[in-house]
């Protein structure tokens, strides 16, 4: 294409859209066109080539996908416009305004990356070397800090609201069943969502050896996802939601997420589908099952009809127990997919990468993932125990949940046994230390998981604290800790620093969510446990010994203890914060090395 120097203009030829554009410098950080500039600093240590690339007057070609999805955030801003408008309530007319300023953001972002990227793509090889494409991991892995930051402080307020109730101040924004969902999707889905957005991203480029496929669905999906997270959040406090624990969000914000996670499924199996390395490593297997088993769940939990498609609310298509049924098959293999299955990606991947030892078996890993992914489908029942669920779905459930020990310890043992020769790390390396704890508490809660599923422990533990308290050593101990572990990794290759700006910090981190979460689990387990107790004891005269009232103000002391823990994991997230600020600001810069080849499988 000749240059039109100077020029701008616009024309259309054999489905592709051709803008002429004076090229003239490259513009920092945006949608893609930062990571050919990284590429080619972090692969030759030299920015002149894409400095004179850029500043050469050229006219270039707008992608397929550049031009479809300007186009499609260009209409959907105006049709957004009118629904907010026509909206029936006024939770949707909000919620229609936000897609609206997202959409046209979308466009305005898409235009200005196209004027000011140079006219060639990013390359998939720089020197015959991959072109990592670390942009879209770089955003969720800074996102995800800021929302745990978020998260973990509504918990210690909803913390505080079980302490002291007059905390609700009777607002409803800020109520306990307003401010509880927020917690939990905050922490789960937008904290750890985040963490396996990066992380996955990361891990399947650096072990297929190739750029992540496509140019601006990687960029779709972090940012579809976190506009997700913010319509979800803000629906909470504004009192949306379709009342299905972990599942809240109405059916308009189902529906996006849909668009979002099916992108994602591709950008994942594109980049494996291209890959460099024949064998597909086993992390990629276990975020392969998180990405396609919570597409399943979402689309099998979820169908509902609205009200009106201009307002919020819907109906969801199950009823009665068929509902709970699939509520809890959704609800028990979040916990497995969500909260367990990408975090093992990430154990598999991290923990080899700090200590520098091979997985301890890798045939082991195998066997893990398969027993895990065929046995925890099956397992949900559990949460419907002495309910109107069938007999026997129950006896299923638990059966099942009690065989799903074997594979998680298997998987344990895997984790901390790949540590063998290099048990000496962990006196030196808090990190590691952080990683290895996390592991040692996947193993614990998976042991107390199988066993509350037993009927007779369950009719003790259901309704009271314990749950919470099993919650939150798998919540904070295992999938808080390695997803720390994987931040504090991740941070300085992404930023292609030397090492984290202080170890002593970790190391006071380390400490302080350990306390944290004594503080927390042990001050959980008694209450519950009391609760229980207190629940069912009788007099002699056959009378409940203790009124309703009086087991609340048994909880009291506990909740305030809880609350102390909370407030120790919140602050130590804010160090964990400075340390990765200062890792990015100061960090001493890595020098590149030539890369060394990827370990065949046993
Ligand atoms: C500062 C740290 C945290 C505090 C203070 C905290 C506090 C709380 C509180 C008070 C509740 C409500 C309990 C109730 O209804 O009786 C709760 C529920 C929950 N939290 Fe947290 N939390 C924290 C961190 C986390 C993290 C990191 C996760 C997950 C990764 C998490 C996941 C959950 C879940 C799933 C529930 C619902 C439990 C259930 O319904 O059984 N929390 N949290
Ligand atoms: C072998 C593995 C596991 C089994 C068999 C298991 C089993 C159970 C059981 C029996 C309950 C109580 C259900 C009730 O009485 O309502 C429960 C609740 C829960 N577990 Fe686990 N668990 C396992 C691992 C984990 C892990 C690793 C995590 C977190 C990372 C976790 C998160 C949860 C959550 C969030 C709930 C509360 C659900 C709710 O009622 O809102 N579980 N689990």
């Amino acid at each position: 294409m000749p240059a039109g120097e100077g020029a701008a203009g616009i024309r259309f030829c054999g489905g592709r859209v051709l803008l002429r554009a004076l090229h003239k410098s490259p513009v920092s950080l945006d949608l893609g066109q930062a990571h050919a500039r990284e590429g080619v600093i972090s692969e030759t240590g030299s920015l002149t080539k894409v400095s004179a690339m850029a500043q050469s007057p050229t006219a270039k070609w707008m992608t397929q996908g550049e031009a479809g999805l300007g186009a499609l955030s260009a209409v959907s801003a105006f049709v957004f416009v009118f629904v907010a408008a026509k909206a029936a309530d006024g939770a949707f007319a909000f919620h229609a305004v936000l897609f609206a300023a997202f959409s046209l953001w979308a466009c305005f972002a898409i235009f200005n990356r196209y004027f000011s990227r140079p006219p060639e793509l990013p390359p998939q090889e720089i020197d015959g070397r991959p072109n990592y494409n670390m942009g879209p991991i770089k955003f969720a892995a800074v996102i995800a800090m800021f929302w745990g930051i978020a998260g973990f402080l509504v918990g210690l307020i909803i913390a505080s609201q079980l302490a002291w109730p007059a905390l609700n101040f009777d607002l409803p924004w800020i109520s306990f069943g307003r401010l509880r969902p927020l917690h939990t999707s905050a922490v789960i889905f937008a904290f750890g969502g985040n963490v396996l957005l990066a992380s996955s991203f990361y891990v399947v480029q650096k072990t297929c050896r190739v750029r992540l496929a496509g140019d601006l669905a990687p960029w779709f999906v972090v940012l579809g996802y976190n506009f997700f997270i913010l319509i979800a959040g803000t629906g909470y406090l504004l009192g949306v939601t379709q009342s299905k624990e972990y599942a809240e969000p109405e059916w308009y914000a189902d529906l996006w997420l849909t668009i979002v996670w099916v992108v994602y499924l591709l950008v994942f199996l594109a980049t494996i589908i291209k890959r460099k390395e024949p064998h597909i490593f086993v992390a990629n297997w276990f975020y392969l099952a998180f990405i396609v088993t919570i597409a399943v769940l979402h689309l099998g939990n979820n169908p509902g009809l609205p009200v009106s498609f201009l307002g919020s609310k819907s109906y969801i298509a199950w009823g009665g127990v068929q509902d709970a049924m699939f509520q809890w098959w959704y609800g028990h293999n979040a916990v497995g997919f969500f909260l367990t299955a990408g975090f093992l990606a990430i154990m598999y991947y991290f923990v080899p990468k700090r200590c520098d030892r091979p997985i301890y078996s890798y045939r082991l890993s195998i066997i893990h993932f398969w027993a895990l992914i065929f046995l925890y489908i099956w397992a949900g029942p559990h949460h419907l125990h002495y309910t109107a669920l069938p007999d026997w779905a129950q006896t299923l459930g638990m059966t099942f949940s009690i065989m799903l020990w074997m594979p998680s310890w298997g998987g344990m043992i895997n984790g901390l046994m790949t540590l063998s020769g290099a048990w000496d790390k962990l006196r030196t390396d808090p990190v590691l230390r952080m990683l290895v704890v996390s592991v040692a508490f996947y193993g614990m809660s998976t042991f107390e998981g199988p066993m509350m599923s037993i009927k007779v422990v369950n009719s003790l533990s259901h309704y009271t604290d314990w749950t919470i308290g099993h919650v939150h050593s798998g919540a904070l101990g295992w999938v808080g800790f390695v997803s720390f572990g994987a931040l504090y990794c991740l941070v300085p290759w992404l930023w292609n620093k030397k090492q984290l700006y202080s170890l002593k910090l970790v190391n006071w981190h380390f400490w302080i969510a350990t306390l944290g979460i004594v503080l927390y689990i042990s001050a959980m387990w008694v209450s519950g446990i009391m609760q229980g107790l207190m629940w069912r004891a009788y007099t002699a005269l056959g009378f409940l010994e203790y009124s309703f009232i009086e087991t609340v103000e048994a909880m009291h002391p506990f909740y305030v203890n809880r609350a102390a823990g909370g407030a120790l994991f919140v602050i130590r997230s804010l160090i964990m914060a400075y340390n990765l600020w200062m890792t990015v600001r100061v960090g001493e810069e890595e020098v590149t090395t030539s890369p060394v080849a990827l370990q065949p499988a046993e």
